[in-house]
């Protein structure tokens, strides 16, 4: 970034203004007004800084889609003295002098993805504050690989595209798991691959989002499964749901990570097979699925082995 970008304020006060907004009637025109004034009346604390009006007078186009675009309150920072275009491509006023020398304004093409995202970053670190550590931030995959501020898809938070097929541009490899016999309804577009996943990045492995229970972005939705139990099943909290599941798509029924149950099942009880209370021997296993009897698998209030 050649211009450091200049401090603004962060989300609380801009939660109090965005109600202040709702509360004057939350009419984008007229908030777009008093954003090109105070635009215009700050210009004088900066001389480095023309004020919206002037960008606007040659980027008419630009300048009136701004009005229907979350980023007409960043006019409302800095005591409404915020600069909209200038807070991403920085003070105008060379490029203005110039007659519109595109070599004295930030143009976002030349730019190298970590300036992108320390750009982006300036405003959004609160809300998003593992991005450069997170796979995406690392890969080089900047924020303007999955948004747009002037070129969004419609009825999306700023996207290029909207999911999965954003995501599938770039992880086809994932793409088959979802036309599997069995798979969760993204493609149908009954949920989405980020009701899974933070793609800004978490504490958790493979971009999972953060919940207050580890491991747990599973049961924001699977209740029933979350306990606690009497009598729990210890790979469920221990291994995670993971240790038995498959999350995308699978071949079997209950997204199971195995063809069988009790393959399954027999990777830890290989001994109850034989010589138990079941008579089951090896050979004989697979003919009755352990979760005939064993219904609750997830864990039970009423049964140490999970039969009712
Ligand atoms: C006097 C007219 C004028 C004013 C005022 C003006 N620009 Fe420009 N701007 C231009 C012209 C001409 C171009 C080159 C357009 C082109 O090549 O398509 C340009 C190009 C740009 C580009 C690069 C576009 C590209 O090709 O990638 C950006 C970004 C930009 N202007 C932003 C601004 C901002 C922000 C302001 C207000 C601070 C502003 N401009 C004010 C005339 C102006
Ligand atoms: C939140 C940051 C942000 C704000 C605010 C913003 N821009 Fe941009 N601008 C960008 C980015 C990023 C691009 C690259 C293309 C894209 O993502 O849409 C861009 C591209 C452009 C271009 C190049 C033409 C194009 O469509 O690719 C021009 C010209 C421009 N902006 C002018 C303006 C003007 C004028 C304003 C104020 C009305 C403004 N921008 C406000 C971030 C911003
Ligand atoms: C000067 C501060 C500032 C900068 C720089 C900035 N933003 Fe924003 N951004 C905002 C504000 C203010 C909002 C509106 C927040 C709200 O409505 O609560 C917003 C909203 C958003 C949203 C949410 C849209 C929605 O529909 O909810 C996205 C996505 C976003 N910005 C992406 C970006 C990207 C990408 C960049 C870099 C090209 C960027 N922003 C640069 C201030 C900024
Ligand atoms: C890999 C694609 C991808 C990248 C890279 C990405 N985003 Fe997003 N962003 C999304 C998607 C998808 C959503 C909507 C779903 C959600 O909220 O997770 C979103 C939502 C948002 C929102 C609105 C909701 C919220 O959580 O606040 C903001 C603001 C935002 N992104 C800013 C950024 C910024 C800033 C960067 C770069 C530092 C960035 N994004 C990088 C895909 C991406
Ligand atoms: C522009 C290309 C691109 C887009 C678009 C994109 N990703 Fe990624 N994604 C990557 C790259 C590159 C990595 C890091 C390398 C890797 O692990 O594959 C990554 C990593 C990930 C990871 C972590 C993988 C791991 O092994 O930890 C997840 C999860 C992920 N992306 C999900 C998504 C989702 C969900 C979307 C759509 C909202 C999305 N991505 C959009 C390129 C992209
Ligand atoms: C139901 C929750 C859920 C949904 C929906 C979901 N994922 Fe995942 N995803 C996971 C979990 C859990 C893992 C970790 C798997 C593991 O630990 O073996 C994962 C792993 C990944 C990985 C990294 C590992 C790999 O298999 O390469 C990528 C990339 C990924 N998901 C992308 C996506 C994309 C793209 C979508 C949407 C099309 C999506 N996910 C939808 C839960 C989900
Ligand atoms: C956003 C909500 C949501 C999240 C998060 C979620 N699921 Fe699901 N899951 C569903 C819905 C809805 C279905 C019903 C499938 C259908 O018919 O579309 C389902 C189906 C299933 C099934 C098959 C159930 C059956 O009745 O046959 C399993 C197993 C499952 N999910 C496991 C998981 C695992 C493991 C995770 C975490 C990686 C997870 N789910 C995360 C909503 C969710
Ligand atoms: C020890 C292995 C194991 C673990 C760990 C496990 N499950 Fe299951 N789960 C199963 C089996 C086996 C079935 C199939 C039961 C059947 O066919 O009757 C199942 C079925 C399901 C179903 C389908 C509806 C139902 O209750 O039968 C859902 C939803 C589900 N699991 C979600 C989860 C979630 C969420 C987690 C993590 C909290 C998890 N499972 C952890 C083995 C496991
Ligand atoms: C990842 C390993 C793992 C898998 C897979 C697994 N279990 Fe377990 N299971 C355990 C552990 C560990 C315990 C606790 C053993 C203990 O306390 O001695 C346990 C306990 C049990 C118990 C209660 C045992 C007792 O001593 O009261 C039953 C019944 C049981 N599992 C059945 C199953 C069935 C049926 C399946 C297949 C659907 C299955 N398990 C899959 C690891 C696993
Ligand atoms: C026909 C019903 C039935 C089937 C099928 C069944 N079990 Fe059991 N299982 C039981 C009963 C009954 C008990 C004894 C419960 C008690 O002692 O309270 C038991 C006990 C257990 C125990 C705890 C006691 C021990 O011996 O360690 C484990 C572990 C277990 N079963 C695993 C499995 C596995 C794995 C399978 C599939 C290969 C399976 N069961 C199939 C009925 C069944």
């Amino acid at each position: 970034m050649r211009q450091k970008p200049r401090k603004i304020a962060r989300y609380v006060p801009l939660a109090a203004l965005a109600g202040l907004l709702a509360l004057a009637g939350g009419r984008r025109a007229s908030a777009q007004t008093a954003t090109l004034q105070h635009g215009s009346g700050a210009a004088a604390s900066s001389n480095q800084y023309v004020g919206n009006a002037t960008c606007a007078m040659c980027h008419q186009e630009l300048a009136s889609q701004m009005a229907g675009n979350p980023h007409h309150k960043i006019a409302m920072l800095e005591g409404h003295a915020g600069h909209t275009c200038e807070s991403c491509h920085g003070p105008g006023r060379a490029h203005v002098d110039g007659g519109g020398d595109i070599t004295k304004i930030r143009h976002f093409d030349v730019l190298t993805p970590s300036q992108i995202d320390a750009t982006c970053l300036s405003c959004h670190a609160q809300t998003h504050p593992n991005f450069m550590r997170s796979p995406h931030g690392r890969a080089g995959v900047s924020c303007l690989s999955c948004h747009s501020i002037h070129k969004a898809e419609p009825e999306t938070t700023l996207l290029v595209a909207t999911q999965p097929l954003l995501c599938y541009r770039c992880h086809s490899d994932i793409k088959p798991s979802f036309s599997m016999p069995f798979h969760h309804r993204v493609n149908e577009g009954l949920m989405q691959c980020t009701d899974c996943h933070d793609v800004h990045g978490t504490f958790q492995a493979n971009n999972l989002r953060n919940t207050v229970d580890q491991n747990m972005v599973c049961v924001k939705c699977h209740i029933d499964v979350r306990g606690p139990f009497v009598y729990e099943h210890a790979p469920v909290k221990a291994e995670g749901c993971m240790g038995c599941h498959t999350p995308h798509g699978s071949v079997n029924a209950r997204l199971l990570n195995m063809p069988n149950i009790n393959v399954l099942c027999n990777q830890c009880h290989s001994q109850v097979a034989a010589d138990t209370v079941h008579g089951m021997n090896s050979g004989s296993s697979d003919s009755i699925p352990c979760t005939t009897c064993h219904t609750y698998i997830h864990g039970s209030n009423m049964d140490e082995a999970f039969l009712r």
